[in-house]
């Protein structure tokens, strides 16, 4: 018989986990104001919050930790990293920042300005944050295949270059500073970018000489689905598909804390000194001196060993299988989820799973909110909530899709734990028609406001 696949490590660390009463969860949401970010985490049995900064270190990342040096100016674990990222991504020129938003931040701060475009597939959420707080635009140009979830694409992430042209072409130059790419595309689903969609972009800023950004916080589990789907790369490995991917951008922005496995980190790295060169101003005022950016030396010399490890076929591979299956116990269980399933989480279509339920009162949040009262588990609402209001008209935004994402740490939890929330959902699914009601908004902040809302039943 042909042996099975298995894990790419063992574990040499644990953590306890504590399984809390219905009861208890009740109270505890009440008192979280119904929500999920202000559980504390020993109210919470499986965290699938946030695949962000929650990873597990390597031997060789803590060996890193043990030999970081705390220099202020330049340190021997910031040569590491200067090192890995140009060798990785092949860019001479990287500033470190303390976490992925920092690293927008500065960018941003040197580039943007009122009344600018910037086009790209479906912004994340703090990189939308950053262009809006700044009174310019982010300009959603994806593949419109993305807001079905049912209907299977290889590459949701894809731009829709007949969409991208036609900004390019209404726009003036000087109003779109870039384009971003997001890797893999964390608001569609974890949904990967082909490598014929990033050449088609490619040509595009070329043509209108307009710089192009990758947005990487999951670049290799990106180049693990181009591996896998595009029959040009089954051949090539995962370090070749990401030299390749980089090849054809001007920068990129880097939250560490996901395909980093780091806790907490972020960079921005650069291929013009002019831009680098300008961009250190602002990440000294921001973030720190430009050789530690916010970063403790041992944190950047764990990431540089970090991103040697994440571009690893064993590891990609363990990664990829487990987040596959979760989504096949989902969809055994007939829960809508998301086709085919992403990189870093499994997102449930909370539209198609509450469908009784009014828009008006959040059924993504709902159904998180279920979810955790069943079984301790935390996921995160993608929808209105975290759409935040019309920068404008300050009404709702009801995003296409409503989702409930369970997304996944890496090399955290076990197959085991999988089928544990496999359950708790299933659960729910074959109650949720006794769930009539929604949640109001009682408090919310202007601007990425799911973090801190308030909520009531409605
Ligand atoms: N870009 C993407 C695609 C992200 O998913 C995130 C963070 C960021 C940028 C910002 O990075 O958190 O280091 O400041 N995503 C987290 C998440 C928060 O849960 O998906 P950060």
């Amino acid at each position: 018989m042909s042996l099975p696949f298995c894990e790419s490590y063992k574990i040499k660390v644990v953590e306890p986990l504590y399984l809390s009463s219905k009861e208890q969860r009740i109270k505890w949401l009440k008192e979280a104001k119904y929500n999920l970010f202000n559980l504390k985490s020993d109210q919470v049995f499986i965290d699938l919050l946030t695949d962000s900064g929650t990873g597990a270190m390597s031997q060789e990342q803590w060996s890193e930790i043990m030999s970081g040096d705390e220099s202020y100016a330049g340190s021997r674990s910031y040569y590491k990293l200067k090192e890995s990222i140009a060798d990785i991504f092949g860019f001479s020129y990287f500033l470190p920042t303390h976490q992925g938003r920092a690293a927008e931040n500065v960018l941003f701060s040197t580039i943007i300005k009122e009344g600018d475009i910037i086009p790209g597939n479906a912004h994340f959420d703090t990189t939308k944050g950053h262009i809006e707080f700044r009174k310019a635009e982010a300009v959603d140009c994806t593949i419109h295949e993305s807001s079905n979830t049912s209907a299977y694409h290889p590459f949701k992430g894809n731009v829709d270059i007949g969409k991208l042209e036609a900004v390019l072409q209404s726009t003036s130059r000087a109003k779109i500073p870039l384009i971003i790419l997001t890797l893999t595309c964390n608001t569609t689903g974890g949904q990967p970018v082909s490598m014929q969609n990033i050449r088609d972009v490619r040509r595009l800023s070329e043509k209108y000489g307009i710089p192009l950004f990758f947005d990487s916080a999951r670049f290799a589990e990106n180049a693990w689905f181009i591996k896998q789907r595009e029959p040009e790369f089954n051949a090539k490995t995962i370090r070749e598909i990401v030299k390749e991917m980089y090849s054809y951008v001007d920068g990129m922005t880097m939250s560490s804390k996901k395909d980093g496995i780091v806790n907490i980190g972020g960079f921005i790295g650069f291929r013009d000194e002019d831009l680098f060169r300008k961009a250190s101003t602002f990440n000294i005022m921001f973030e720190g001196f430009i050789s530690y950016g916010g970063m403790a030396g041992r944190d950047m010399a764990a990431l540089a060993q970090g991103l040697k490890e994440v571009i690893e076929a064993d590891y990609l591979e363990t990664r990829i299988r487990q987040v596959e299956f979760l989504g096949q116990e989902l969809t055994e269980a007939g829960v809508p989820i998301q086709l085919p399933v992403g990189g870093h989480a499994v997102f449930i279509d909370a539209l198609k799973f509450l469908p009784h339920i009014n828009r008006q009162e959040f059924v993504a949040q709902t159904l998180a909110i279920e979810l955790y009262i069943e079984g301790g588990l935390r996921g995160v609402e993608i929808g209105p909530l975290m759409a935040d209001r019309d920068p404008i008209s300050r009404e709702n935004r009801f995003p296409e899709m409503e989702m409930v994402r369970l997304a996944i740490p890496r090399r955290v939890y076990t197959n085991l734990h999988m089928e544990y929330v496999a359950a708790v959902v299933s659960n729910v699914f074959k109650r949720r028609e006794s769930i009539v009601k929604g949640y109001k908004i009682t408090r919310e902040a202007e601007i990425l406001r799911h973090f801190t809302i308030e909520l009531e039943k409605a």
